[in-house]
């Protein structure tokens, strides 16, 4: 697919990767619509695309609601003309160790279920919703070629601290692969792309010692733009004969 030719749903596009996600596009030419929880975020996004050739709109969307995806699906469609690619990028995290001991007091401390559940629902059930429903709209309208880029991370391959993460960033790579064989018959192609660490306002958080610690695990020693996490992003909409992998983008973390 040419990148002026999509008519895009970027999730948590107000902030990080996925407001670089929008604007490369919009860079490119292509129609978008950002969906995200932060409507003022979202206005600045929107704002400043204006300039760029392609097109940017937004729509308030809690991805873990039922309904409001649904809706969200059905007005992109509308609004953009069309819709024949989606970006399953909104994602949060709440880490903690499972069970841990205070050296000091000997009271263990568990990871909460609502942490569990708070991660679970945005990373994983948030992309099965938006998936569902975009898979359903490119069916039931004929539209193809369509493609669906789920962000997974490198946490996949089981970070500690990170239960409820992980699993949810594993499962989205599993359910990449199953979407794509289920899909293809429609013409919906699936693919995944999981970042080692990037600089988002999550980063740009972090004490810069225990940044530098975790980056002497990685080869290349720095963290990665959001706009080179892109050209992972681009080549799945791009490249036609790619369906059910993922692309890890992690300066050589995993080999
Ligand atoms: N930053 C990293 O180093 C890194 C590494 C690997 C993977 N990732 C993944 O990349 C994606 C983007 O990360 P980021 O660092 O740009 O994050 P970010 O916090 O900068 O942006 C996430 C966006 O998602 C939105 N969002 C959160 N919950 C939502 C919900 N329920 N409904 C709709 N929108 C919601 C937020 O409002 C925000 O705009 C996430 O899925 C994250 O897990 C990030």
């Amino acid at each position: 697919m040419q990148l002026p030719d999509l008519r895009a749903i970027v999730t948590g596009g107000a902030s990080g990767m996925g407001r670089a996600f929008t604007l490369e596009l919009a860079r490119a030419g292509a129609t978008v619509t950002v969906a995200d929880l932060d409507e003022d975020k979202m206005a600045a996004v929107v704002a400043e695309a204006e300039a760029l050739p392609g097109s940017v709109r937004s729509q308030r969307v809690n991805v873990v609601e039922e309904a409001e995806v649904a809706a969200m699906i059905e007005e992109s469609a509308a609004a953009m003309g069309g819709l024949n690619a989606l970006i399953n990028n909104a994602g949060i995290f709440r880490d903690g160790l499972l069970v841990k001991k205070d050296k000091a007091t000997g009271e263990l401390k568990k990871m909460s279920l609502s942490k569990w559940n708070a991660v679970i629902a945005v990373d994983l059930t948030g992309p099965f919703l938006c998936t569902r429903e975009f898979a359903a709209k490119m069916i039931e309208t004929g539209t193809t070629p369509s493609v669906v880029v789920n962000i997974s991370s490198l946490a996949r391959y089981g970070n500690p601290g990170q239960s409820n993460y992980s699993a949810a960033k594993a499962g989205l790579v599993a359910d990449t692969k199953l979407w794509a064989q289920e899909l293809a018959r429609y013409g919906v192609r699936v693919g995944a792309v999981a970042p080692g660490f990037v600089d988002t306002p999550i980063l740009q958080g972090m004490r810069p010692e225990v940044l530098e610690n975790m980056l002497k695990a990685v080869p290349l020693r720095r963290v990665a733009s959001p706009e080179e996490i892109f050209l992972a992003v681009r080549f799945i909409l791009e490249c036609d004969y790619f369906t059910g992998r993922c692309i890890d983008v992690d300066g050589g973390l995993r080999m």
